[in-house]
């Protein structure tokens, strides 16, 4: 047995890929710093991977900058449907909930689900129900709901009404809004985690779910491969499985830097999808990529700080 070395942290997280306007991105670069600061507090006093990435998607999902938590999308009832997966990379477990409409925080039930389950996943009025016996408040849908959202639904709804034509498999311009959130880390332990949050596409079906909370899909973990979170348009996403994808093809002796644009490539010629992904391994390699005009993202590592919402081209 080779002598135990610790390992370096390295917390990453984003928060959302599209094109995000020039008068919300101070709060976007805001929002991400808040989150990659909570995360990295964990793993400085020594904590978990999984409750890093926990504490930092907590932090976007109070955010009612970011499309997760209270401030998401509205469904096409005018609700917040949320979807929420959180994955340990050294044991496998994972915890997912979809179609939640009573959780101000699905990543914390996600957690719960992880932890106190041998199931890993539950939706809707299962989920919520899971969530209370485990401690968890529920909450109003109508306490997730601002007006902000209120009036973009209206607006978005009445334009449809005019009926555009819109293609059903191809998203107009107004329809490339993605600000899920999500983070992976690196503890001194070795272990990588990852999480992903959304509250999924404006004007969703109800019922519909997205690929944030598809283990695989919008979220994936294994120490022995990476930790991955993506972001952007759901369904593109899970037809490719891209988290796993791309934790493959770390594994598989990549660079996370490579494989996070070989990804958004790989995303767009295969399934004219567009996104965004943060990677990372368990040696704290990391990349951090997207194929929409800015992707707000954010990471702390021993040496630096640094945040971002570049835009592409
Ligand atoms: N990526 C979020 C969604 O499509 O639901």
């Amino acid at each position: 047995m080779g002598e135990f070395l610790p390992s370096n942290p390295v917390m990453v997280v984003h928060g959302g890929a599209w094109d995000i306007p020039d008068d919300m991105v101070e709060a976007h670069l805001r929002g991400v710093r808040s989150a990659v600061a909570a995360g990295w507090r964990v793993l400085e006093r020594g904590g978990s991977a999984l409750d890093a990435v926990e504490e930092a998607v907590v932090v976007m999902e109070d955010d009612e900058t970011f499309d997760a938590g209270r401030g998401s999308f509205l469904n096409r009832d005018g609700k917040v449907q949320l979807d929420a997966f959180i994955m340990d990379g050294a044991t496998l477990r994972g915890g997912g909930v979809g179609c939640v409409e009573r959780l101000r925080n699905p990543v914390r039930a996600a957690r719960k689900i992880l932890s106190d389950s041998p199931h890993v996943y539950f939706v809707a009025e299962g989920a919520e129900r899971f969530a209370a016996e485990h401690g968890i408040a529920l909450c109003r849908n109508e306490d997730l709901v601002i007006p902000r959202e209120v009036k973009r639904l209206r607006e978005y709804q009445a334009q449809a009404a005019g009926g555009d034509g819109n293609d059903l498999f191809a998203p107009t311009e107004d329809m490339l809004s993605h600000d899920t959130v999500g983070a992976v880390a690196l503890d001194r332990g070795g272990n990588i985690a990852a999480a992903t949050s959304t509250g999924g596409t404006l004007n969703k079906a109800p019922g519909r779910l997205g690929d944030s909370s598809l283990i695989g899909c919008g979220c994936y973990a294994d120490n022995s491969s990476a930790a991955a979170s993506t972001t952007g348009w759901g369904e593109p996403i899970m037809k490719l499985v891209l988290a796993k994808w791309a934790a493959d093809r770390v594994e598989s002796g990549n660079l996370p830097e490579w494989v996070a644009k070989e990804a958004m490539n790989y995303l767009k010629q295969r399934v004219n999808g567009h996104g965004g992904i943060i990677l990372l391994d368990a040696q704290g390699r990391f990349g951090i990529a997207h194929n929409t005009p800015r992707m707000a993202w954010a990471l702390h590592t021993a040496q630096k700080q640094e945040a971002g919402i570049q835009r592409n081209g």
